[in-house]
């Protein structure tokens, strides 16, 4: 099983970016993570951050051609983005959207998600742990489905 973990825009600032809401963990410190949760799974993981729109839409559509499942903490990008949504629907790669923070605790804006309609499910709220959860949930999933 092969799974393709994306990051949005302004995931490479984590442990230097309001560290009150997204804590003290680096993108790498992540990274790690979800590398040791992706041996424990057997699965193979590749693991990415953009801060353009673009490249996530590429790199989506390379996820659905590999096969691959895919786990997104689109950013910003979450709650605005159509291309990103038209991406995972059009690539048919099972996807599930995570966030760090609780975005339903926070500002109105971020309680809307244009992505979450076409994942399979949400999870948010669990910081580091959120990318474990998800790889955890994308794999069962994807065993499921062979
Ligand atoms: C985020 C939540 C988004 O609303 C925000 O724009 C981010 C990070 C999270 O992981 O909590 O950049 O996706």
């Amino acid at each position: 099983i092969n799974i393709h973990v994306l990051n949005g825009p302004n995931l490479n600032l984590l442990g230097r970016r309001e560290p009150e809401i997204y804590g003290r963990l680096t993108l790498a410190d992540i990274e790690q993570l979800a590398r040791e949760k992706a041996k424990s799974l057997g699965a193979s993981v590749t693991f990415r951050q953009s801060n353009h729109e673009g490249h996530l839409v590429d790199w989506i559509q390379e996820a659905g051609a590999q096969g691959a499942g895919i786990v997104i903490n689109a950013g910003a990008y979450t709650h605005t983005s159509i291309a990103l949504r038209d991406a995972i629907s059009g690539s048919g790669a099972p996807t599930i959207e995570i966030h760090l923070s609780n975005v339903h605790a926070r500002d109105s804006f971020r309680h809307r998600s244009l992505i979450a309609p076409v994942c399979l499910g949400v999870i948010c709220g669990f910081g580091p742990m959120s990318y474990v959860l998800g790889l955890e949930a994308i794999h069962r999933v994807m065993v499921e489905r062979t």
